[in-house]
């Protein structure tokens, strides 16, 4: 990758000759096809968006990586959709979205969301939450990201964040309704349970595809929070306050780019999607 500030500079460039602007493409990247969660839930909202998207599957997991590993990679997969004039970017992964302070995106040319905050917030929707538990991969919850979020904007919350490395591996599989899965599902929520959780924020790309399971296993009352959702809701905000929202009605499209293609991540990026993918395009960060 080019240092920051040349490649931010002549990106800064290229993405203000685009005219007009609004009808450019939004950039969602993540480390690997489990941010198509967040793909799906932008096209419900924002049907008329042209979305490029970036899964970084020759270096997944991000999860297990240390925070400079991560902001390194994110640093490039940012340049790569930057290249694509791309005007906003989404951060779908939630262990880069933590490890990638406010200070990293400052010298973006475009705006940058990423699931942290609009997680938080609608876990905190609810007027009565306070005993909040997060799962995530490991690096999310040894940042304290979500953990600090949560502190700021509410007192007197007792937070609770659980490391579930185990969970990424058996989604990718499909293991969704396997015993193992639940078993160890049932492991990681026990801590949880034990504090009495009254909402659980499901912070990582994949866990949206639990959600039926957990539904099963957690008292009624327990409320699953997804990022995926809210952050496509955030987009809309940000859009709007930005009038960048596109005009024409004539639809998106989506084009998908990964660092590593296989069948495997075909047959995965379905699922994650919930329709066939398309061309997927190999993606040469450099
Ligand atoms: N996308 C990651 C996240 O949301 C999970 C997969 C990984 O560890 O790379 O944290």
């Amino acid at each position: 990758m080019q240092s920051g500030s040349d490649s931010v500079l002549m990106h800064t460039l290229t993405v203000r000759t685009l005219d007009p602007v609004s009808e450019a493409a939004l950039g969602i990247f993540d480390s690997g096809v489990g941010g198509l969660t967040v793909v799906r839930a932008v096209r419900d909202l924002l049907p008329n968006e042209h979305v490029v998207y970036l899964g970084d599957t020759a270096r997944l997991p991000y999860g297990s990586k240390s925070p400079e590993t991560i902001r390194r990679f994110a640093a490039e997969d940012i340049d790569f959709l930057l290249g694509k004039n791309v005007k906003a970017i989404v951060v779908a992964c939630n262990t880069a979205t933590a490890h990638a302070t406010p200070d990293f995106w400052k010298n973006c040319p475009v705006p940058v969301i990423g699931v942290i905050k609009p997680g938080v917030e609608a876990a905190l929707a609810n007027p009565d939450a306070e005993r909040i538990g997060i799962i995530a991969t490991r690096g999310t919850i040894q940042s304290h990201a979500y953990q600090h979020a949560l502190a700021q904007r509410r007192r007197g919350l007792m937070i609770h964040g659980v490391a579930a490395p185990l969970l990424v591996p058996l989604i990718e599989e499909g293991w969704i309704a396997e015993d193992v899965t639940r078993d160890i599902l049932a492991r990681y929520l026990q801590p949880l349970m034990a504090k009495g959780i009254d909402t659980l924020l499901l912070a990582c790309t994949h866990y949206p595809l639990l959600i039926p399971l957990l539904r099963g296993m957690l008292p009624d009352d327990v409320r699953l929070v997804d990022s995926a959702t809210t952050c496509a809701e955030d987009l809309r905000r940000m859009l709007d306050a930005g009038g960048l929202r596109n005009p024409r009605e004539a639809g998106g499209s989506l084009e998908i780019h990964l660092t590593d293609l296989s069948e495997e991540f075909e047959e995965l990026a379905r699922r994650f999607l919930l329709h066939p993918p398309g061309r997927i395009r190999r993606a040469i960060l450099d």
